[in-house]
């Protein structure tokens, strides 16, 4: 993909705050996303990665408008969407160019409907589909993620394995023939087989579709194999951003390091072992409030890490939030193995 392309995702400096009801005080604020960036290219398989409350179900709301942010910018197939509010903002949820599969597919998914009401329900949101096209247009979707729609049409989420609901879910989410398509830890809840099932399924989707997908998930192993770039969030922020597998290879971000050496299976001689590198300290060092947020876990802060580190390029479409992002790396990565890019390429899986 050459640098000429424009993103069809950009999300710049985006804040959320939620109200948290906190006793005796009223209504308190909490940050759940502070600053965060992200892009996404058409057709590209983006990850989100980042511990339990770490943002990313705030950011993927925010970016279809469920969330309002409290500063920054969401821009979409070069549209401003923070700007968008009331009727405009509904047309543009109606439309379904943005959509986003939630995490808990159960509890998403109105358990008195029928799948085929289910799956055709956002094109009767959308408007203007007689009923005929909608049906058929929710038997191919239904197709589409490998569900056989004579089978499962008339039954309810409840009479649905885990992996089907799965299905459903995306089936109602790709009916609108959307651009960027955001799921929402989609294969945490399944076992291995089902897991594999479902990021082939999307990375199929992706190419037969051409639509964008951003998977959230809690660890990289999720990723390996179909991912073209990851994000990965810690404490709310974004602290780096790239290609999956250069990042993998050479992360500029010790905690992404710590995560990739922590991942049970991303494949073998490209990326770090828990054994070649100890990123986080053994005791916690001092927490600096404006300051790095993976300071006083990292056994490489120096005094600079006080001052909170901008995101800054570190490589082409590639960015981290460390002050010695070039630096560590030099010392302590290139000094454990020549870099090899050679395993984690796609069709691995
Ligand atoms: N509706 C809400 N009201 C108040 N606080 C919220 C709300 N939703 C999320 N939060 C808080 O915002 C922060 C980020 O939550 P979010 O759900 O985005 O995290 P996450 O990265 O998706 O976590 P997980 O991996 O567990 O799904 C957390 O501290 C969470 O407690
Ligand atoms: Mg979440």
């Amino acid at each position: 993909m050459s640098t000429a392309v424009e993103p069809l995702l950009r999300v710049t400096d985006l804040s959320v705050t939620y109200g948290v009801p906190r006793k005796g005080v009223g209504l308190g604020t909490g940050a759940a996303l502070r600053g965060a960036n992200l892009e996404v290219y058409p057709g590209e398989i983006v990850g989100i990665i980042g511990e339990t409350g770490s943002g990313k179900t705030t950011l993927a709301r925010a970016t279809v408008g469920l969330t309002a942010p409290a500063s920054g910018s969401i821009e979409f197939e070069g549209r401003d969407l923070t700007g968008l509010r009331g009727r405009e903002l509904r047309n543009f949820r109606r439309q379904g160019r943005i959509q986003l599969v939630f995490q808990d597919p159960l509890r998403s998914l109105d358990p008195d409907l029928t799948v085929a009401r289910l799956v055709a329900e956002p094109l009767e949101v959308a408007g203007g589909i007689d009923a005929a096209t909608r049906a058929e247009r929710a038997d191919r979707a239904l197709r589409e993620v490998g569900l056989e729609p004579e089978v499962v049409r008339e039954r309810r989420p409840r009479e649905l394995s885990g992996g089907q609901r799965q299905r459903v879910s995306l089936a109602r989410a790709i009916v609108t023939e959307p651009r960027l398509l955001i799921c929402d830890e989609p294969v945490s809840a399944l076992d291995v087989s089902n897991r594999n099932l479902v990021l082939n399924l999307l990375d199929r989707l992706r190419r037969d579709l051409g639509v964008a997908v951003v998977i959230i998930a809690h660890d990289l192993s999720s990723l390996a194999g179909i991912g073209d770039r990851v994000a990965v969030f810690y404490r709310s922020r974004l602290v780096e951003q790239g290609n999956l597998r250069e990042v993998l290879t050479r992360p500029a971000h010790p905690y992404t390091a710590l995560l990739v050496a922590s991942a049970p299976s991303l494949g073998d001689e490209s990326v770090l072992r828990p054994a070649d590198i100890r990123v986080d300290r053994d005791d916690a060092g001092p927490v600096h409030s404006g300051g790095c947020v993976f300071a006083d876990r990292c056994r490489f802060a120096v005094d600079a890490c006080a001052t909170r580190p901008a995101l800054r390029e570190v490589g082409e479409r590639w960015s981290a939030a460390c002050h010695l992002a070039d630096r560590w790396r030099d010392d302590v990565i290139d000094n454990i193995r020549p870099v090899s890019t050679g395993t984690l390429t796609k069709g691995d899986r």
